[in-house]
């Protein structure tokens, strides 16, 4: 569905994204995770045709990102948040609705929906600016969506956002997941990434480090789990890359266990191997 091919973008002396190749599929979550500067949102405004890239090539199902057909299967949730706070969210939606060159009546029903959709029918009629930073996250989602794009590129949706506007997010995604549509979420928080994602790719430094489904990154860049057994005498704590294998010899040689934990690695750990240090430096 998106093509990026040896893609790089220069400002002045920074290369803010450095040979990037990369194939987005129809209809699942891509994660873009990576630290603050690390070219995601360069990424999605390339993708997005609000900036060229220096060279290599990017496709939106065969088109040009600057192309109409481009504009029509694409919407955007910039990281920064573009509406109008004196307006209700009602009349944010009208106005970018008629940008799009939706027709009144379209425009009337799909309002509905998207507002039903995000959980904000209730709060419609009300200025923008009387919003929480989870409701506007939540509009900003609602704008993205309005002209029924097959392509949603959400740059750091859930910064800012309250635990249950995250949620509803979430469940908005997924849905959209569900119907079809193609995601692609940047997010410096790992524990979205594995939640969410089908695929995960980690970013820094404008590269593109290792891309895989979030399992298949921790099995591969991961490391140990770690498996603290507590015995009635002793605490026994070990690293081992087969902790079912481990557990089970334990459990032969000690009969007087009283609790065990098991620390799979996660994402942190795969960040930490890559580029070797931790995501939240
Ligand atoms: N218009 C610009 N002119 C010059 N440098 C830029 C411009 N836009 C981005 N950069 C630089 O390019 C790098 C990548 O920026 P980008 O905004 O893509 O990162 P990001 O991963 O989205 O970061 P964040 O998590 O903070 O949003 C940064 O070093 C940034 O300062
Ligand atoms: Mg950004």
């Amino acid at each position: 569905m998106i093509k990026i091919e040896g893609v790089s973008k220069q400002f002045d002396d920074l290369l803010a994204v450095d040979n990037l190749s990369l194939d987005i599929h129809q209809g699942e979550i891509f994660g873009l995770l990576g630290p603050n500067g690390a070219g995601k949102s360069t990424i999605i405004s390339m993708i997005s045709g609000q900036q060229l890239p220096t060279s290599g090539s990017l496709k939106i199902a065969g088109h040009s990102p600057v192309s109409n057909q481009s504009k029509r299967l694409i919407g955007v949730a910039p990281q920064t948040t573009a509406m109008y706070e004196e307006l209700s969210a009602l009349d944010n939606l009208e106005f970018f609705g008629s940008l799009y060159g939706m027709s009144q009546g379209d425009l009337k029903s799909r309002s509905d929906e998207v507002l039903e959709f995000t959980g904000l029918s209730e709060r419609a009629q009300d200025r923008v600016k009387k919003y929480s930073g989870g409701m506007k996250r939540r509009l900003n989602l609602a704008i993205t969506m309005l002209h029924q794009p097959e392509i949603l590129l959400l740059d750091e949706p859930t910064v800012g956002v309250d635990p249950q506007s995250r949620n509803k997010l979430f469940e908005n995604i997924l849905d959209l997941k569900a119907q079809g549509k193609t995601v692609l979420y940047t997010t410096h928080y790992m524990e979205e990434a594995e939640k969410l994602c089908d695929r995960v790719g980690i970013l820094d430094h404008g590269k593109l480090l290792a891309l895989d489904s979030v399992d298949g990154l921790i099995d591969e860049y991961g490391g140990e789990s770690q498996l603290d057994v507590t015995t009635a005498d002793e605490v026994i704590t070990l690293g081992t890359q087969h902790p079912v294998a481990e557990l089970q010899e334990i459990l032969r040689e000690h009969s007087n266990i009283t609790d065990l934990k098991l620390k799979r690695p996660d994402l942190e750990q795969v960040f930490l191997h890559l580029t070797g240090r931790h995501l939240r430096d």
